[in-house]
């Protein structure tokens, strides 16, 4: 039966191949490019197959990867939907102006793909949002050291169920390719939180909460309503640990590992809906995973194999733009080598995810290359930015001998069929406070129509 359908389509292929634009896109036909694709994943993922590449439903609980100390709960990631956009968790402001203005989805917002809409994130003392996080700028109360910033570009916040461990150096996270690393998890610092024993999600919510000034007080549980919902996410705990930075950050968690982008176009043809993907996509994806070598390290569902390479792309500090807190010899420009000290590991940065970076403009920990086909073509010429030992560079940073249509071609994968559009639906309606999604400084209120 395949085989005559095949034929009827080859033949009307023939006929009509020629002014047919996306010809082999007839919805439930496998064509020869979705084979081809088909048999690089095959590949690419040692025999498992397309269901390596899927993304599970965000209420499939039991097939989210996951961390056993804090299995997955309806009741859990309701709470922590909430939590993560709450404003009212901003409590802990270096300025009494910044408070309950900022959240975790300052940063990471659902319409900037989990990411901060900016070539580097400004939480606290930040004023004014723009259309997406493009124009908010350090509130004029604030010196630059007092703003809530980091060294590096704003990873998404989405799809971290298939990575163990979070951050640029992947310093977040007790288990995985960090077992081994206990030396370097310093008490004091924000790394101290990888003893508590969870996995990366968990550690970096843990810690992210305090390092970006927000807790959890009475108001916010009593006024707010926020009690219960801790009672019905937590009530395996006593009364005296039930509310507390650790619980907020294990629903935080719990949330964040449902966020995927599973709606996006390569999940549903992986899913069988071959018409999802349109050729030049396709032709882009056997690109992608076979000649031009991305699928060696962008692999598995998130397209990250939570490893670090050096691919010697520019710092923050060489932005065009003004970045604070970030410098020539800030110690996040070393890469995994800030975390564990290790020589081998110098200028080496986690393998990013690959979802929803369409609307992006800011690409790589530095945010130096400017749009997907300019990273694309990066990899082509292989010329690094900056000047790092050859001993540390990728095996497979090498002149790819892509042609201009090889990059459109993966320019276009990566930029349609990675993209869910529909990304909203991980975002609540409203917050329990009043407070306004993804900022509450006045100015970022009324460009966002919240008063
Ligand atoms: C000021 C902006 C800002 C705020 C606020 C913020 N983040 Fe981030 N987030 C960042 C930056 C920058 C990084 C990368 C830092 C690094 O690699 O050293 C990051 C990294 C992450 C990552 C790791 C992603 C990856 O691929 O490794 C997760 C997950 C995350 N943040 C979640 C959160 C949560 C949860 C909160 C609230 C508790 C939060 N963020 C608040 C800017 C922010
Ligand atoms: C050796 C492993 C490796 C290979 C091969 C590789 N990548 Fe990457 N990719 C990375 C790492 C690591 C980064 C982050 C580097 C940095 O920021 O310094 C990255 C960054 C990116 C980014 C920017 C994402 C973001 O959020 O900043 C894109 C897009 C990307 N790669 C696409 C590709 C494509 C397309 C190919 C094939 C032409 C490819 N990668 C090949 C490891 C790899």
């Amino acid at each position: 039966m395949r085989k005559l359908h095949m034929l009827f389509f080859l033949s009307s292929l023939l006929l009509f191949g020629a002014c047919k634009k996306d010809a082999d896109d007839s919805p439930g036909t496998n064509t020869e490019l979705d084979n081809q694709l088909e048999s690089a994943l095959n590949s690419i993922s040692e025999g498992e197959g397309l269901d390596f590449f899927k993304f599970p439903d965000s209420d499939d609980y039991a097939n989210i990867p996951q961390d056993p100390n804090n299995p997955i709960t309806a009741e859990k990631v309701q709470l922590g939907k909430l939590l993560f956009h709450e404003t009212a968790l901003g409590i802990n402001p270096e300025q009494a102006v910044g408070l309950k203005t900022y959240s975790c989805a300052s940063c990471h917002f659902a319409s900037a793909g989990f990411q901060a809409g900016r070539w580097q994130g400004v939480g606290e003392g930040g004023v004014g949002f723009g259309h997406n996080g493009e124009a908010r700028e350090r509130g004029s109360l604030y010196s630059g050291d007092q703003l809530d910033v980091q060294p590096l570009r704003t990873p998404s916040a989405m799809n971290t169920a298939f990575q163990e461990v979070m951050l640029w150096n992947g310093q977040f996270g007790a288990t995985g390719v960090n077992e081994g690393t206990e030396y370097a998890w310093t008490i004091g610092t924000p790394i101290e939180n990888n003893n508590l024993g969870f996995m990366g999600t968990e550690i970096q919510a843990i810690a992210g909460l305090k390092v970006h000034r927000m807790g959890i007080d009475d108001e916010l549980l009593d006024n707010l309503g926020y009690r219960a919902l801790f009672d019905a996410a937590f009530s395996d705990k006593t009364i005296e640990t039930r509310y507390t930075r650790v619980t907020a950050g294990l629903a935080i968690a719990a949330y964040e590992r449902t966020i995927m982008a599973n709606q996006a176009p390569f999940q549903k043809w992986l899913k069988g809906e071959k018409s999802a993907m349109g050729a030049s996509e396709k032709r882009g994806a056997v690109l992608f995973f076979t000649q031009a070598k991305c699928g060696n390290c962008h692999t598995g569902p998130a397209l990250s194999e939570t490893d670090f390479h050096a691919l010697g792309m520019a710092d923050l500090h060489s932005c065009p733009e003004t970045v604070f807190q970030a410098g020539e010899n800030s110690a996040a420009n070393l890469g995994r080598a800030q975390f564990t000290g290790l020589d081998e590991d110098k200028y080496k940065f986690k393998t990013p995810q690959l979802y929803n970076l369409k609307d992006s403009k800011f690409f790589g920990h530095g945010s130096s290359i400017r749009s997907l086909k300019a990273v694309v073509e990066y990899y082509n010429d292989a010329v690094t930015e900056i000047s790092i030992p050859a001993e540390q560079l990728a095996e497979d940073f090498v002149p790819l001998n892509l042609t201009s249509q090889d990059i459109e071609d993966i320019t276009a994968f990566m930029a349609e069929s990675l993209y869910d559009p529909n990304l909203a639906r991980y975002q609540p309606e409203s917050l329990p406070s009043g407070g306004c999604i993804p900022v509450s400084d006045p100015l970022s209120m009324t460009q966002l129509g919240c008063n």
